[in-house]
């Protein structure tokens, strides 16, 4: 299965899309985590990026999409992979046809109150990436458990140190939400109207909402 996951930031296009790579074997690729991993290693391109991403912007298409032919072209993207973050606007979904055919687009559907409450108590590991959340969430209400570690600070998996993201103050979070409405929200009506997308409503606990889209996969 090539699958695309969209939705707003804080949506848990991450959490849900690495759940996936578990289960199925699919490589999770989120263009976010290439972005800041140049960012980290403060090469030439993560030089030039980071000033969008402090500011919460879409990094440039060309840089974005020559990340994205390189990580696509390794060998475990054969048998399909779940893409986290790409395509975010109209330019980068054509881009990824020339590139490949895709088979569904999950589309994420989660108020903006609840993503304000995710994203400030998200927490990532430093070494692998996992994704985390400190706080418990109420919603209406429905109550969704934490998603801590079993040591403050520390991650499961790996033991790497957690840390919170840079674009997850308030000031940035507005920004993100802005772009992704200008910029990526007209990607819904683009895959629905070639009958690919498939709305999942993302409030739940994380088992829930993972039925949901395990369910469309099933289909
Ligand atoms: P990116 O890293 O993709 O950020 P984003 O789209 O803003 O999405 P997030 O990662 O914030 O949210 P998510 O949906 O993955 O949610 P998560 O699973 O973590 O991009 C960052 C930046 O990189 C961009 O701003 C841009 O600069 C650049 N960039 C990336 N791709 C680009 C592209 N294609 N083109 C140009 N620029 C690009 O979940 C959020 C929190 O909620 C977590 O704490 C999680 O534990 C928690 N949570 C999730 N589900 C549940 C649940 N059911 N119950 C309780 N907690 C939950
Ligand atoms: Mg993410």
């Amino acid at each position: 299965m090539k699958i695309v996951f969209l939705g707003p930031p804080g949506a848990g296009k991450g959490t849900y899309a690495s759940r996936l790579q578990d289960k199925f074997g699919w490589p999770h690729i989120s263009t976010g985590d290439l972005v800041r991993e140049e960012i980290k290693s403060n090469t030439d391109i993560g030089r030039r990026i980071k000033p969008y991403y402090d500011e919460g912007k879409l990094v440039p298409d060309e840089i974005v999409i020559e990340m994205l032919k390189g990580r696509l072209s390794r060998d475990d993207c054969k048998n399909g992979f779940i893409l986290d973050g790409f395509p975010r606007n109209l330019n980068q979904a054509k881009e990824l046809e020339k590139i490949t055919d895709i088979d569904l687009v999950i589309n994420l559907v989660v108020p903006k109150d609840l993503i304000i409450k995710k994203l400030s108590g998200r927490r990532i590991c430093k070494k692998c990436g996992a994704i985390y959340n400190i706080n418990e969430i109420r919603i209406g209400d429905k109550v969704l458990p934490a998603l801590k570690p079993k040591v403050d600070g520390i991650c499961d998996k790996c033991g790497g140190e957690l840390y919170q993201r840079d674009d997850d103050r308030p000031e940035v979070i507005e920004k993100r939400f802005v772009e992704y409405q200008n910029q990526t929200a007209p990607l819904i009506g683009y895959y629905k109207e070639r009958g690919l997308l498939k709305d999942v409503d993302g409030v739940g606990t994380v088992n829930e909402v993972l039925e949901r889209i395990i369910s469309i996969l099933n289909a």
